[in-house]
């Protein structure tokens, strides 16, 4: 009953950076949020992050090997740009919920396309740290 929650790049400065964008929460903030709702949920959270694209894929892989019920990433700025958590998430089935803090659609150009979107069972964005209560939410009724 385990979700996977997996983290990208410059996640772990949240907080610090850019809080105009992505809030004041920190990352261990949000764990405490998933932590509490999944307790109520009956499930229980693995929160990791990873400034490095290959452990991202690693992990997905290991969502799948480890029987996790589902996995909640913000794959950061490999969103526009990874095809290896692309390819990952197609070779798993385990479900992948896309998350983001901001709202991409209103921001820069380049964050308009999403290459892990193809794969995704679904996408939430732009309601800061709450987008991955959201998450946890839809994960729990998959
Ligand atoms: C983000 C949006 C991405 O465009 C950006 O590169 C991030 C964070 C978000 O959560 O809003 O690093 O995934």
């Amino acid at each position: 009953n385990t979700i996977y929650v997996l983290n990208g790049p410059n996640l772990n400065l949240l907080g610090l950076r850019e809080p105009e964008i992505y809030g004041d929460d920190t990352l261990d903030d949000i764990a405490g949020m998933l932590e509490d709702r999944a307790r109520e949920l009956d499930l229980r959270i693995d929160m990791r992050q990873s400034n490095h694209e290959g452990h991202l894929v690693d992990w997905l892989h290991e969502a799948q090997a480890e029987g996790a019920r589902a996995v909640i990433l913000n794959a950061g700025a490999y969103t526009h740009s990874s095809i290896a958590i692309l390819d990952a998430m197609k070779a798993i089935v385990t479900p992948v919920i896309e998350v983001h803090l901001s709202n991409p659609h209103a921001r820069e150009r380049f964050r308009h396309h999403s290459h892990i979107s193809k794969a995704a069972k679904g996408t939430i964005a732009g309601f800061g740290a709450l987008s991955y209560v959201l998450a946890l939410e839809a994960a729990a009724r998959l």
